[in-house]
């Protein structure tokens, strides 16, 4: 990807679907019984590899229409033994979800992923399942994949307490409670997203919420629905900060999903000056809204604590963004961005560093000193979406052009990023790799 520096974003525009709750809505509809509709469904990498598997799985799934999809659940029948190893691409919620449905059914299944994904940090949710009695296996000591999951036809409900909020390792929980005896209950040391929680209740499944913990209990499955899957925020927020430090920008944002476990992305860039209004949208379920950004001033801030789940995907573009802020921002209580798709505080010290960047990396997070001369160059996208989004934003602030490599890892969850940053008037070109070219790997 080739960004050029640029100026006077204008427009309004839509993201596409959410990620996580494209994940669920596919995953509750294949669980369930009867039919699931699914408007606005993310046709990602990611959301597409969970659509491949739950066919693997014998799940009948249709594409209505471009993002429409009709799923028919497997209800009480269950899945079908695959045939074939479950792949789950770079997607870490539909190896972690995937493990938690699979639990619990009376089949045998391998899951793998691609290189990022079998380095990704699996016992977080194979210990706890085991707890209810299940029984996984995998590489480096049942801690990795590739994994092999012998499903039972009945776990043990039983109360956890998480050492670290995660929305991918309570959700895997509460589906392999779904089909196991008594009530499961989660307790996390901070709230994660609770897209899990809102669709089940969506779908007739009573779930408690009690402070941090959440519980359902086994027996109940979801029943069919439909489901709007709303704008996703943490696709919005690269366009979001890019309106707020390119000079001239006024952009609006439709149908972005701004759930609370979710937004802290604008509660953040508020505290950094922004100039943001939100529009909220009326309707059921996930709660949305229209968002307007225009430039402004940017200052740093201080980011930990409780809100760094609800804005943990946004940390690589709050960095970008505070590049450009007055003052020094200090991010803390991040260390869970080491076990993303790539050690992102390492990969966002490293990059944001070579183009001059005043950022230090810490255990937990960076401390950013805006205002440092920036200069155009070379650099890596590491494979890794939000980290290549994060460098293309950065790129069109500044006064000559930046080259990212491995920049195509963006159709993991915003195939059209490049596009769509073009609608609203910025500079971008993609060009495939030449392997031949020695510069370019
Ligand atoms: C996700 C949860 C988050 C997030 C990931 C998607 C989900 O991870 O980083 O991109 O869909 O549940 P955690 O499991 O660490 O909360």
């Amino acid at each position: 990807m080739r960004v050029r520096p640029s100026s006077g974003l204008r427009g309004r525009v839509r993201v596409p679907g959410d990620k996580s709750i494209s994940h669920r809505a596919a995953l509750l509809g294949a669980l369930g019984e009867g039919t699931t509709r699914i408007d606005g469904f993310l046709e990602s990498e990611d959301c597409l590899a969970t659509l491949q598997c739950l066919s693997l799985l014998g799940t009948s799934v249709r594409r209505l229409a471009p993002g429409s999809y009709e799923i028919h659940g497997r209800g009480r029948d269950g899945f079908e033994e695959p045939l074939d190893v479950l792949d789950c691409g770079n997607s870490g919620t539909t190896m972690r979800l995937l493990i938690g449905i699979l639990a619990s059914q009376p089949v045998f299944s391998v899951l793998t992923g691609d290189g990022s994904l079998r380095g990704r940090p699996m016992g977080r949710v194979i210990e706890p399942l085991r707890e209810m009695g299940a029984r996984i296996y995998g590489r480096a000591g049942d801690t990795k994949a590739p994994l092999a999951v012998l499903g039972a036809s009945c776990l043990q409900g039983k109360t956890h307490r998480l050492p670290v909020a995660s929305a991918q390792v309570k959700s895997a929980l509460l589906l392999a409670g779904l089909r196991s005896k008594g009530v499961t209950a989660v307790t996390e040391p901070a709230r994660s997203r609770n897209h899990t929680e809102v669709m089940l209740q969506q779908l007739g499944v009573p779930v408690r919420v009690d402070g941090l913990t959440v519980a359902v209990e086994g027996g109940t499955l979801p029943r069919g629905g439909e489901i709007s899957v709303p704008g996703d925020i943490s696709s919005a927020a690269y366009l979001m900060v890019a309106a707020a430090i390119l000079p001239d920008s006024d952009i609006t944002i439709a149908n972005v999903g701004i759930n609370s476990t979710r937004a802290g992305i604008i509660h953040a860039l508020l505290s950094m000056g922004a100039d943001l209004q939100i529009e909220p949208l009326p309707g059921k379920g996930e709660p949305k809204a229209n968002i307007r950004i225009r430039t402004s001033p940017l200052r740093g801030t201080e980011i930990g604590g409780p809100i760094v789940p609800t804005l943990i995907d946004e940390l690589p573009v709050i960095a970008a963004a505070a590049a450009f802020a007055e003052g020094t921002t200090v991010v803390r209580d991040a260390a869970e961005l080491r076990v993303k798709e790539c050690d992102r505080i390492t990969a966002m010290a490293q990059e944001l560093g070579r183009l001059g960047v005043d950022i230090k990396e810490t255990a937990d997070g960076w401390v950013i000193r805006g205002g440092a001369s920036l200069s155009g160059g070379r650099v890596s996208g590491r494979g890794d979406h939000r980290v290549v989004m994060a460098l293309t934003v950065l790129g069109l602030a500044m006064s000559s052009p930046v080259e990212i490599e491995q920049a195509e890892a963006v159709s993991i969850s915003f195939p059209d990023f490049a596009a769509t940053l073009r609608e609203l008037g910025a500079e971008i070109e993609e060009r495939a790799t030449d392997l031949r070219d020695p510069q370019a790997t």
